[in-house]
C-alpha cells in the first residue's frame, strides 16, 4: 500500500505552495536539529503546515490558528471525524457529477448548497463538507464573504471537479493528530509556545493596488494598522526568544517609493523572492511578482534533502 502524503485540502488565496523552496532556504537551523513547536497563526489552506508536518520529524507539536471559524471547523472535522466527512462529501460529489453535462442544473445545485451553507444551521460535519464542496466548485476556489459573513463567490466553470479526495482527507486527518487547532485572532497563539518555538506568519497580504485586494477572507479587513499590530506581536515574540518568519507582498516592487514594510521591519532581515500569484482579481497583477520573506534570524542557507515521510532530513 502506498502511503499518501498529506497536502492542502483547499484552494486558498495566497496559498504558499510556490514559495516553499524559498521558505525552506530561509528556515532557522534550530528546527532541524532540535525538538520544536511549529506555530502558524494565519493557517489558511496550510501549504506550509503540511510541508512542515511531512518533512520535519523533530517537530513535537504544531499549533495552527485562523480567524475564519468555518475554515477551522473544517480542520477540526477532518481531524476528529474524517470518515463521516468523506461520506457526506462523496454524496455531494455523486449528486454534482450527475449534472456533468447540464450547466443549468449544476448552477441550481451550486446555489442551493451555497444558500444552505450560509444558513449555518446544519451540524458541524455537514457544514465542513459544504465548505469543501463550495471551495471545489466556486469561481477560482476563492473564499469571500460579505459584511454578514455570507459566502458570496459565484459558481466556477469546472464540469466534473474532484470534491471528495478520500485518500488525502485520511492522510490529513492522521497528521492533524499532533496539531492543536485554534480559532481567533493571531495574538492568542502566544499562549501556546514551548521553549523552542518557530512561528511562520502568512497574514493577508497588503494589496498592491485598490483593485488587487484579495484580503477579504473574513468579514474584517486586514489594513495597515493590522499589519503594524502584527509587527508589534513579532517584536514581542522575539523578546521572548522565539524565531519567526513572515511573508507579505512586496509593495516596493509595484511602487519604488513605497517603503511600508522596509520601514516597519527595519530591525529585521528582509529578503525579496520571486513568486507567482494565481488568485488575483486584476489580470495585470497576475504573473511574476516579488514577495517578502522577513525573519528575526540569519537563515541557515543550507540544503535540506527531502526524503519520504517517516525518514529523517539531512542538512549540508
Ligand atoms: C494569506 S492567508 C494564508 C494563506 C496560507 N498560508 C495558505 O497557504 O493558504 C491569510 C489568512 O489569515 C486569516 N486571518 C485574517 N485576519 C486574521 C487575524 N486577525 N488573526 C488570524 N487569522 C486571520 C484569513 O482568514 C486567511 O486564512
Amino acid at each position: 500500500m502506498i502511503e499518501k502524503i498529506a497536502k492542502p485540502f483547499l484552494k486558498w488565496a495566497g496559498g504558499k505552495t510556490q514559495l516553499i523552496s524559498d521558505i525552506e532556504k530561509s528556515l532557522p537551523l534550530v528546527i532541524v536539529n532540535k525538538k520544536f513547536t511549529y506555530i502558524e497563526p494565519f493557517v489558511g489552506s496550510g501549504a506550509v503546515l503540511f510541508w512542515m508536518l511531512n518533512n520535519f520529524p523533530k517537530m513535537e507539536k504544531a499549533v495552527i490558528n485562523d480567524i475564519n471559524a468555518d475554515l477551522i471547523n473544517t480542520y477540526r472535522t477532518i481531524a476528529s471525524k474524517p470518515k463521516e466527512l468523506i461520506s457526506i462529501l462523496q454524496n455531494l460529489q455523486n449528486e454534482y457529477h450527475v449534472f456533468e453535462n447540464n450547466a443549468e442544473k449544476r448552477k441550481e445545485y451550486y446555489y442551493e448548497k451555497r444558500e444552505l451553507y450560509n444558513l449555518r444551521n446544519t451540524e458541524k460535519g455537514t457544514q465542513a463538507a459544504l465548505f469543501i464542496f463550495l471551495n471545489r466548485t466556486c469561481f477560482n476556489g476563492l473564499y469571500r464573504v460579505n459584511r454578514n459573513n455570507g459566502f458570496n463567490v459565484p459558481m466556477g466553470s469546472y464540469t466534473k471537479p474532484m470534491i471528495c479526495d478520500r485518500e488525502n482527507i485520511l492522510a490529513v486527518s492522521e497528521v492533524l493528530q499532533k496539531v492543536e487547532i485554534l480559532c481567533g485572532d493571531f495574538e492568542q497563539t502566544l499562549q501556546h509556545t514551548n521553549q523552542n518555538s518557530f512561528f511562520y506568519f502568512d497574514p493577508p497580504y497588503k494589496p498592491l493596488s485598490e483593485t488587487s485586494s484579495f484580503n477579504s477572507y473574513a468579514k474584517d479587513d486586514f489594513n495597515d494598522e493590522e499589519q503594524i499590530r502584527l509587527r508589534d506581536f513579532c517584536t514581542k515574540i522575539e523578546i521572548l526568544g522565539h524565531k519567526w518568519m513572515l511573508s507579505n507582498s512586496d509593495v516596493k516592487g509595484k511602487n519604488i517609493n513605497d517603503n511600508f514594510f522596509d520601514d516597519i521591519y527595519s530591525n529585521y532581515l528582509i529578503s525579496r523572492v520571486k513568486a507567482k500569484r494565481s488568485i488575483n482579481a486584476n489580470p495585470e497583477n497576475r504573473g511574476e511578482l516579488s514577495e517578502l520573506l522577513i525573519t528575526n534570524y540569519n537563515s541557515k542557507k543550507t540544503t535540506i534533502i527531502h526524503k519520504k515521510k517517516g525518514s529523517s532530513i539531512s542538512i549540508y
